[in-house]
């Protein structure tokens, strides 16, 4: 699956004209001018419209828009309106509506609100994607295909129940080996037929559903999911095959499994919608994990939020300079992209708090307005000097899903395991120094890096434990966690100590692990070298024995007081890490230093303050992204050549200020022209 890159960055976002008259549209056509403008996305909530009853579709007014819109040398991405099916549909066929886990079958009124294994669905959704592929499939003005919106819905209806049965039964051929699988011996769970399998509905405080089930339920879903996007990919991938097809992937990233899904998509797109209190390095993992969904490509930011949200609890609203650091820390990672939802604010519904691009005030003055319009200008002036490019890292970092869910799907040790938010703090202190890290699928190449981190690895997969062997053989370092090296593909414990498949490599073994209350917390002292120093930990706390590593650092408190809590293990040429509980930010940040120090890795340019650094090559032409966030002016080491500030044109070298909050983008060459 391939498509020519477009040359140029894409600005703009979501535009549903369908609730504007001909003078609204008029003034946005000459605003979206003023931003610099040159992508809109639509229309991705029109079904109703485009078919008002089954069969009869009525394009003219999306047509007029459409050459309104080329008139006025804008690209669009059609978006396939599947995600929010008319009225008349759930009404005549009920069988699209979900059904939820307690049983309710639901009502109509909601968007992403359909079964995704739903026939009918899916033949109406191909039915009108094939009209618009017809129709739009070779317009001069499209420049992509978005399919459908945030899929993610979880359905338990009859037909969910049905297909759940054939996938387990395509997945492992006979009831002997589901029972095998599921371990259904525990618990008396026996099945002695397929048609007994039932969807893991009964989820209540006291116990979880059978884990394996639920496990493959979710893997199940995602399955499902991708048949839907593919029912719709199909069609209009035939109509533009040089023209990217994607769907855009909620920023809340659990639903379900992107590097299962994004395969099957010519690109990655998702939603980046931070809180205002997220820590900077939370949407830098996602941007990161999206890179890794095509193994290192670009991918596509296909939403964010120009100004507030309503969707919040609080809804701060964006502060000055936020949006503009915000596009270009995901044009930094990997991103072609900055898009937005949405391009005009909407006078009613569920988002009319939502901000947007032109506000309900309409006008050009406004600060949102402002901002985004220099960002235009800015963008414009790059043009596709990255777009595409790559990112260079030695440092790897192993994500995956099926840990994920299935570390948090236990029942204890704690109930407040976050496994997103654990990686998040293994992955800050490299992040917070400017180190380049790629997310790694379990089956990615571990060899081009010098470290690669492994936090949580619950579950383990394929032959990942053998590959991480030989990476630390071969002299990488490893640093994997508590909550390693559990499970096979099933969720069935290793027999034996974790971490499992990674115990020789990391030379311990875990006996027990103690679960600490939120208000509750241990300490790990620092015993390696001459700095004896103390640092908390909390959450969980793995009791570790030696069986060829040496503790570098020990708890402090409790009757495991002494034992490891961190350990180092020499294994050919590399060293394997243990950390066998959740250390403060403070310890992890001295940790990575001296892993980085002695694995020889450094920043993308040294620097003081709150800067992000990265850097991305394509084609032999590198481009660095300077973002501060921070409340001082820093400073970044440009060494003893030129760089030159493409934003500005300045030539700057050495010691260079970077004002509270302000962005560098920056060459060694001249400036490209902008290519559109
Ligand atoms: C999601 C949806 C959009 C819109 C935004 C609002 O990402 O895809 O349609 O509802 O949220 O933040
Ligand atoms: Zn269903």
């Amino acid at each position: 699956m391939s498509y020519e890159k477009r040359p140029y960055i894409l600005f703009g976002g979501d535009y549903n004209p369908d609730q504007w008259d001909e003078r609204t549209i008029a003034q946005d056509m000459k605003y979206f001018r003023e931003a610099h403008i040159n992508t809109v996305i639509l229309p991705v909530f029109s079904w109703a419209s485009l078919e008002p009853s089954e069969g009869q579709y009525e394009f003219g007014r999306l047509d007029h828009i459409l050459d309104v819109l080329e008139e006025n040398r804008l690209h669009y991405i059609l978006a396939t309106p599947t995600s929010a099916q008319p009225a008349w549909m759930s009404r005549k066929y009920p069988e699209v509506l979900p059904v939820d886990i307690a049983g309710r079958k639901r009502t109509h009124g909601m968007r992403v609100f359909f079964c995704v294994n739903s026939e009918k669905y899916r033949e109406r959704a191909a039915a009108v994607a094939a009209r618009m592929a017809e129709r739009y499939g070779g317009r001069k003005g499209l420049s992509g295909w978005h399919i459908a919106n945030e899929y993610g819905t979880s359905c338990y209806c009859d037909t969910c129940q049905r297909r759940f049965r054939e996938w387990v039964r395509e997945r492992y051929g006979t009831i002997e080996e589901v029972n095998t699988r599921w371990h259904t011996s525990f618990w008396g769970r026996t099945l002695t037929s397929f048609e007994e399998i039932m969807l893991p509905t009964e989820l209540n405080d006291d116990y979880r559903f059978y884990p394996a089930v639920e496990l493959d339920y979710q893997r199940f879903k995602t399955d499902s999911t991708i048949e839907c996007f593919e029912n719709e990919y199909r069609i209009v991938k035939a109509a533009s095959p040089k023209l990217p097809v994607f769907t855009n992937i909620s920023g809340y990233l659990k639903k379900l499994d992107q590097f299962a899904m994004v395969p099957h998509m010519d690109v990655a797109g998702w939603d980046n919608y931070p809180g205002p209190r997220d820590p900077r390095s939370l949407p830098a993992l996602k941007h990161d994990i999206m890179r890794a969904a095509k193994d290192g490509e670009s991918y596509y930011v296909a939403e964010q939020s120009p100004a507030q949200q309503n969707w919040q609890p609080y809804n701060k609203l964006k502060r000055p300079g936020e949006l503009r650091r915000l596009a270009y820390q995901g044009l930094a990672h990997g991103s072609d992209s900055s898009l937005y939802f949405q391009m005009r604010q909407s006078v009613a519904g569920q988002e009319k708090l939502h901000g947007a691009i032109i506000s309900r005030v309409g006008s050009d003055t406004t600060r949102t307005f402002r901002e985004a319009a220099q960002l235009g200008s800015e963008l414009e002036k790059l043009g596709a000097r990255f777009v595409g490019g790559r990112t260079a890292a030695e440092v790897g970092l192993l994500f995956d899903w099926d840990s994920w869910r299935a570390a948090e799907l236990c029942s204890g040790p704690t109930k407040d395991l976050d496994y997103l938010e654990d990686v998040r703090r293994f992955y800050e202190p490299f992040y917070i120094r400017n180190v380049p890290v790629d997310i790694l699928k379990s089956s990615a190449s571990f060899d081009r890096y010098r470290i690669i981190v492994a936090p949580l690895l619950y579950m383990m997969k394929g032959d990942a434990a053998e590959r991480l062997e030989r990476f630390v053989r071969d002299g990488g370092t490893l640093v994997t966690t508590y909550m390693s090296g559990y499970a096979d593909e099933n969720d069935r414990c290793v027999f034996g100590a974790c971490p499992g498949p990674l115990r020789r490599v990391t030379g311990v073994w875990v006996e027990e692990t103690d679960a600490l209350y939120p208000d509750e917390c241990n300490a790990l002292r620092w015993t390696d070298g001459d700095s004896p120093a103390s640092y908390p930990c909390d959450l969980l706390c793995d009791l570790v024995h030696l069986d060829g590593a040496r503790a570098i650092a020990v708890y402090e408190k409790d009757f495991y007081a002494g034992m490891p809590a961190v350990t180092e293990h020499a294994w050919g040429d590399g060293k394997a890490y243990y950390v066998a509980t959740r250390p403060s930010a403070e310890f992890l940040s001295f940790f990575a230093g001296r892993l980085l120090a002695s694995a020889g890795v450094r920043p993308v340019l040294a620097s003081s303050g709150q800067l992000e650094i990265t850097r991305r090559d394509r084609e032999g032409v590198s481009t660095w992204f300077v973002i501060s966030f921070d409340e001082a002016e820093g400073y970044v080491e440009l060494g003893g050549e030129d760089f030159r500030n493409l934003l500005t044109g300045e030539t700057l070298r050495g010691r260079t200020a970077v004002a509270p909050g302000d962005v560098l983008v920056l060459g060694r060459d001249a400036p490209a022209e902008r290519k559109i």
